[in-house]
């Protein structure tokens, strides 16, 4: 694409459509191939032919044979003439065979399908009030928000960023009361709960059915010290000694409000950590295709979710770092500091002083 402020081409139009077009169908396939177990059958990385495929998958062979030959034109897959046979690279596995991965991408695509599936209704609420509850989505919505995140707190959360608090993992070590509020299904509570056994985790969410799954899964896990909530976000009543928003604060109507209710709840010492989608500085900065399926998430779902509640900021998963700090200045907390970031996540501490 051309430089920003320039008139795009003909050409670059085209080609980024026609991108745009191969990704989309592509996606399909990758989630095809997910919930089918074609990448878990190739994970082993020797060549297959359909045949073989289809035999270890369990899959109608025609269609395999064509599902192999959509993943090699999307590069994914590598194919060999001489021997018709098709293989998985290790670094593809990575990212589409193995949900233990850091890099595994697979299972977040399903909330591009809840997106094509809630699609009419994206379009409705942009035709109106701008306003859908996060709860008012498909299904495949939570569960590819689950997947989406999963990697980074299962190999960030503990490893990377609690360590950047001002005060580290210390009193996380020796036992403290924790708030994850918007936790969703729970994620991130239940690996909280799972590091730290001294520490105590309520998780709190309006959404009753991901509560209902975050209880299923911590009672899967075995887990004592961890609990779940349906409660909104400015009905929390602590003290708490850390108080945790990944990837929510954006979504609720009036953040500043429940910056302000959450610095009230805080025990003397505690903080709030703000995990956020990561965005650039700056609006143009942010204007690059990485950006594009956040913002596209963020239109609608994001935005609709938080037009729906009172407040109605629709702040968007995209107003970075400014307008975070934006929020907690307004709430009256000037502590605010980016700790961590990774690819996909910025880490902020506030702290009242
Ligand atoms: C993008 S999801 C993130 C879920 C979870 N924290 C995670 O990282 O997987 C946003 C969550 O915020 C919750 N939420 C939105 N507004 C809320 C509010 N005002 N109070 C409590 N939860 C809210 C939604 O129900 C949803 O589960």
């Amino acid at each position: 694409m051309s430089e920003h402020n320039e008139a795009p081409s003909l050409k670059d139009i085209l080609v980024g459509v026609a991108d745009a077009f191969a990704g989309a169908s592509t996606v399909a396939c990758i989630i095809a191939g997910h919930r089918t177990g074609l990448y878990k059958a190739m994970a082993h990385g020797d060549p297959m032919t359909s045949d073989e495929l289809a035999a270890a998958a369990a899959t109608n062979e025609r269609l395999t044979r064509e599902w192999l030959d959509q993943q090699a034109a999307a590069q994914l897959v590598i194919y060999d003439e001489p021997s018709d046979s098709y293989t998985l690279p290790s670094s593809a596995a990575a990212v589409l065979a193995d949900p233990d991965s850091p890099f595994w991408l697979a299972g977040g695509l399903v909330g591009v399908q809840a997106l094509y599936l809630d699609l009419d209704r994206g379009i409705e609420v942009m035709k109106g009030d701008g306003a859908l509850g996060w709860g008012e989505h498909h299904p495949y919505l939570f569960e590819g928000t689950q997947e989406l995140f999963r990697p980074a707190y299962d190999h960030q959360l503990v490893q990377h960023w609690l360590p950047q608090r001002a005060n580290g993992i210390a009193d996380l070590e020796t036992g403290i009361t924790v708030a994850d509020i918007g936790c969703g299904t729970g994620y991130s509570t239940i690996t909280l709960a799972r590091a730290f056994p001294e520490s105590t985790f309520i998780g709190f969410d309006l959404h009753q059915p991901s509560i209902d799954e975050a209880r299923h899964n911590a009672s899967e896990a075995g887990l004592t010290n961890v609990s779940f909530e349906v409660a909104a976000a400015d009905a929390t009543s602590g003290p708490f000694d850390l108080i945790c928003f990944f990837d929510c604060l954006h979504d609720m109507g009036d953040p500043v409000g429940i910056a302000s209710h959450s610095i009230n709840q805080l025990s003397d010492g505690g903080s709030i950590i703000v995990v956020e989608p990561f965005a650039m500085q700056t609006r143009t900065e942010n204007h690059y295709l990485r950006a594009a399926p956040r913002y596209a998430m963020s239109l609608f779902c994001c935005v609709p979710c938080s037009l729906s509640q009172p407040g109605a900021r629709g702040m968007g998963c995209q107003a970075g770092e400014v307008g975070m700090r934006a929020v907690f200045a307004e709430a009256g907390l000037n502590d605010f500091t980016r700790i961590a970031e990774s690819p996909n996540h910025i880490v902020y501490e506030a702290q009242p002083s």
